[in-house]
């Protein structure tokens, strides 16, 4: 076995540590070309330690058996990955009705006649769970993802769900586009997919923000989407019958326009803006 890598803190600040076993190298390489970051080759070594690395300046990127955000620093908490199989939200949905779902009935498929589904595009991809929960549900999602680590891990994701049998039908029904949706929608037509779905990172304040403490490296990665107000203009245009924009419960409006309607969870809710109805 070889000995476990130390790293120092001698990377700029903010940038990605890219680390790799010698079978995922090639890929790291590639990522780093594109995207930037510090390449470290576990060739060799049997592990990293990280611990010696301030948390608020530096994450790292493991390519291993699966692509993951690591956060650093002596507690550091878990990784982050992209798993799309065993989730039992997903076994539910596609051995149950589903359309019950508050998000089901946000994108409005419980307005849709049966044998019909929607094409959905997610304008704010992230780890594609909420994808994941539309695609169970039927429903053909478009996902855009701008940050290129985040892309990462949701093509491992994708990849890995290829190979199971529980998941793969779903996961064929969601197509990433490693773009930002802003600037793709330019190429896009009016009303040219059924709803769009936003999500961008929202300020969460303290209490949500100690939830889960791995989605912290998450965060500190993204930052908060100051830009997120953007996405509506083209939102609106491309949806053909509505836009769906998730919220933290006490958020504003996206670009402080008022929605048509609103459904209200105990953590968040969902602002809908409509357009033509699904009969039409
Ligand atoms: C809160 S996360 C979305 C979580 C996602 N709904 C899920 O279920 O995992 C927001 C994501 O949107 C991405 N994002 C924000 N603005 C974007 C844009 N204009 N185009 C593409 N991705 C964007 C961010 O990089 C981040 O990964």
């Amino acid at each position: 076995m070889g000995q476990v890598l130390k790293v120092q803190p001698s990377f700029a600040q903010d940038e990605l540590l890219v680390i790799a076993v010698p079978h995922r190298l090639k890929q790291a390489e590639n990522f780093v070309q594109s995207n930037g970051g510090q390449l470290i080759s576990l060739k060799g070594k049997s592990g990293v330690d990280l611990s010696l690395l301030e948390p608020d300046k530096h994450q790292a990127l493991l390519f291993d058996d699966a692509v993951s955000l690591q956060a650093v620093g002596p507690k550091a908490p878990g990784a982050v990955f992209v798993s799309f199989e065993g989730n039992a939200m997903v076994h539910r949905l596609k051995h149950g009705g589903g359309k019950g779902e508050q998000v089901a009935k946000a994108v409005g498929l419980n307005r849709v006649a049966a044998g019909h589904s929607l094409s959905v595009l997610d304008g704010t991809a992230g780890l594609g769970r909420d994808s994941l929960i539309l695609a169970a549900l039927g429903c053909r999602v478009d996902m855009y993802e701008r940050n290129p680590a985040v892309r990462q891990l949701l093509l491992d994701g994708l990849d890995r769900a290829t190979m199971s049998l529980e998941v793969m039908d779903v996961t064929a029904r969601m197509n990433l586009h490693e773009e930002d949706f802003i600037a793709a929608s330019q190429a896009l037509e009016d009303e040219s997919v059924d709803v769009v779905y936003l999500d961008p990172m929202f300020p969460e304040r303290s209490k949500s923000a100690l939830v889960k403490k791995e989605m912290r490296v998450f965060k500190q990665l993204i930052g908060c989407d100051d830009d997120a107000d953007q996405l509506f203009e083209p939102a609106f245009r491309v949806a053909k019958h509505r836009v769906v924009v998730k919220r933290p419960k006490s958020a504003p409006f996206l670009a402080g326009q008022t929605p048509s309607l609103q459904m209200k969870g105990k953590s968040g809710r969902f602002d809908i803006y409509t357009k033509k109805g699904f009969g039409g």
